[in-house]
């Protein structure tokens, strides 16, 4: 089972910063997921949610900042224990610390109502831009439109399907849509992650990678029931509990 870095190693530096991903790394992860935002200018960034307020605590949204605006403020404001002020990286500059040694790579797109307009195309110019970034790297969003273009535009890219207040009932339906799209992965929140489910959605041919994971009983349950990868904030500790079971 793999252990991805959600965000960095988040549980110990502000998620989405250079200082996380660098830290992942020295703790030896080789799977990372981090969340992709588009600025006013059109540069690719890592941060969770579309505007400041919880990271930085100032009202601004990424899309109306050009990145030389959005890099002055400090996303590390939420974070108690840090002390250091850090800015939103860009997407290159993760890829400098977490690309060389990775295996695998999770761009999670958030485009929510197509907020990024061509959000898709830079998207795979960057994967296409590095010898074995694209095969390496899995695109997943919760917004099926932006699945349904990335789609459109490569029939090869790898897909992760995400399911907004995804619920047993509406696992089926959900899983029908991401076939429709041709994806390999299907990334399952923790809350529904009962084996049944995850047996389904495996029986439908897709790896299933279960969102988030930080606490050991959760981690050994998983292994248990065959989940393919968790997203943890906690890479070090999670895979020392899989190991010593
Ligand atoms: O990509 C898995 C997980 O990160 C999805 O949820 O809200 O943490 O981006 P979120
Ligand atoms: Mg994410």
């Amino acid at each position: 089972m793999k252990i991805i870095s959600h965000r960095g190693a988040s549980g110990y530096a502000p998620e989405n910063t250079l200082k996380a991903f660098r830290l992942a790394v020295e703790m030896g992860s080789k799977d990372f997921e981090f969340d992709v935002h588009q600025t006013k200018d059109g540069i690719l960034v890592a941060h969770h949610d579309f505007d400041l307020l919880r990271t930085a605590g100032k009202e601004a949204a990424i899309a109306d900042l050009d990145y030389s605006e959005l890099k002055k403020f400090n996303v590390a404001a939420y974070f108690r224990p840090e002390k250091e002020a850090l800015c939103v990286p860009r997407l290159e500059e993760v890829l400098d610390i977490v690309g060389p040694g990775s295996d695998w790579l999770n761009f999670e797109v958030k485009n929510h109502g197509n907020i990024y307009p061509g959000i898709e195309r830079k998207v795979l110019a960057f994967l296409e831009s590095q010898p074995g970034l694209f095969e390496k790297s899995v695109v997943s969003s919760f917004d099926y439109g932006t699945l349904k273009r990335f789609r459109e535009l490569s029939p090869r890219l790898k897909l992760g399907f995400l399911g907004h207040g995804l619920s047993t009932m509406l696992l089926l339906p959900a899983i029908k849509r991401a076939k429709a799209i041709g994806a390999v992965n299907f990334h399952l929140a923790l809350r529904i992650a009962f084996k049944l489910n995850v047996s389904r959605i495996k029986k439908a041919g897709f790896k299933v990678c279960v969102y988030t994971v930080n606490e050991k009983k959760d981690a050994l349950k998983m292994s248990s029931i065959g989940v393919d990868g968790i997203f943890s904030n906690y890479p070090d500790i999670m895979g020392e509990w899989i190991l010593k079971g």
